[in-house]
């Protein structure tokens, strides 16, 4: 029986989102339906509110989250119900290209649910990255959904499915921090502060934090950052290279998306460091570089989609790490809000205010 629940939808382009009541349909073969317990707010979110990714509205907005797996559809074995999950936006296919390369963490072909939820009058609804999940319940593609340790709560642990495991993963997948490394990273939102996170849980020795907001820089601290710089007032690549004996960062990994902070980062890096972005640019930005320095610089230019994670992988066993007191997920929880205070959370969002405001249901 498709059941009715309250969710978080945009309408139109720019307009307040609104929680309205919303058709879940049974899971089908390879579905599932998750009850869900907290989902984060974050600028993708936003984004989609704006028109900013398509102009398929209405949205059911909502992608950080965690909660319980209510049912499954036919054929589906990862996961059962009562089992508590992180939904990831990239559920791996294990058969495109990238897939039987052995590289399931860049799966060109990620899916979601087969099926439509729906508004009551019938309106097919568009899920933000497949997922919807402020939302009491959801319809997801079971392969969405990670079972991790059930002992870590909803609200911390819903965080790694977007931004933070983007970050951590810069860190730890992408940019392959290991131990000694000297690491910086440009902007200090969430994203950028579970960069930092994620390089102090790697053992990283030098841990060196940069935005334009003081206030950023302080919180920066509380994730592993040894040092900070604040941009707007020291040309912070001469800073990265005093704290690092005048050579610059292994590893520089860029969590804004800006082309100025990404020509920073490239100048900031040691001979044959590594530069990752894990920041989203906006389509018309381009970045000029001197091309010999390309070359002289070695190392290397990647771009972190998604953390380069994969959840089977890196969910369970960043959980496991959060819960022996080793990763800091807690300091990500700003606020906990309900669903219908969602549009107050986008404004603190663009004001700075909040790492996460994070919806408990
Ligand atoms: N130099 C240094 N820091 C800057 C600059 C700049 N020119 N411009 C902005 N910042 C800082 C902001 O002060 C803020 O602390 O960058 C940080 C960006 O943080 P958020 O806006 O909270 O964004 P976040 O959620 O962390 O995402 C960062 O990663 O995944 C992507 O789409 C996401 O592009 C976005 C980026
Ligand atoms: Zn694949
Ligand atoms: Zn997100």
């Amino acid at each position: 029986m498709p059941q009715e629940v309250r969710g978080v939808v945009a309408k139109s382009v720019g307009a307040p989102v609104s929680v309205e009541t919303i058709v879940i349909p049974d899971p089908g073969p390879g579905e599932a339906v998750v009850a869900i317990q907290a989902c984060g707010v974050c600028h993708t979110d936003l984004h989609y509110r704006e028109g900013g990714i398509n102009d398929e509205f209405p949205f059911l907005l909502g992608h950080e989250a965690a909660g319980l797996v209510e049912s499954v559809g036919e054929g589906v074995t990862d996961v059962a119900p009562g089992d508590f999950v992180i939904l990831n936006w990239r559920a791996v296919c294990g058969d495109c290209r990238s897939c039987r390369r052995g590289r399931p963490q860049y799966c060109f072909a990620a899916h979601n649910a087969t099926q439509k939820m729906t508004l009551l009058d019938g309106t097919e609804l568009s899920p933000a990255l497949g997922i919807g999940a402020f939302a009491e319940k959801t319809l997801v593609a079971s392969g969405q959904c990670t079972k991790v340790n059930p002992e870590a709560g909803a609200e911390a642990a819903g965080l790694l499915g977007c931004g933070v495991m983007a970050g951590i993963g810069a860190a730890i997948n992408t940019g392959q921090v290991g131990r000694g490394d000297s690491v910086a990273v440009f902007g200090c939102g969430g994203v950028g502060n579970a960069a930092l996170e994620g390089a102090r849980v790697a053992g990283a020795h030098t841990i060196i934090a940069v935005d334009i907001d003081d206030k950023k820089l302080e919180w920066a601290k509380e994730f592993g950052a040894t040092h900070t710089i604040n941009s707007s007032q020291v040309d912070p690549v001469e800073a990265i290279r005093e704290l690092t004996n005048g050579n610059g960062a292994d590893v520089v990994i860029e969590a804004i998306g800006l082309p100025e902070t990404y020509k920073q980062a490239f100048f900031a890096r040691d001979l044959a460091g590594t530069v990752v972005l894990v920041g989203v640019p906006r389509p018309d930005m381009t970045v000029e570089l001197p091309f010999i320095e390309v070359f002289g610089r070695g190392g290397a230019l990647k771009s972190s989609w998604y953390g380069d994670c994969l959840p089977s992988r890196d969910f369970p066993m960043l959980i496991d790490l959060y819960l022996q007191g080793r990763l800091n997920l807690d300091g990500f929880v700003s606020e906990t809000i309900a669903l219908d205070q969602v549009e107050a959370a986008f404004h603190k969002m663009e004001a700075g205010e909040v790492l996460r405001s994070v919806v408990v249901l």
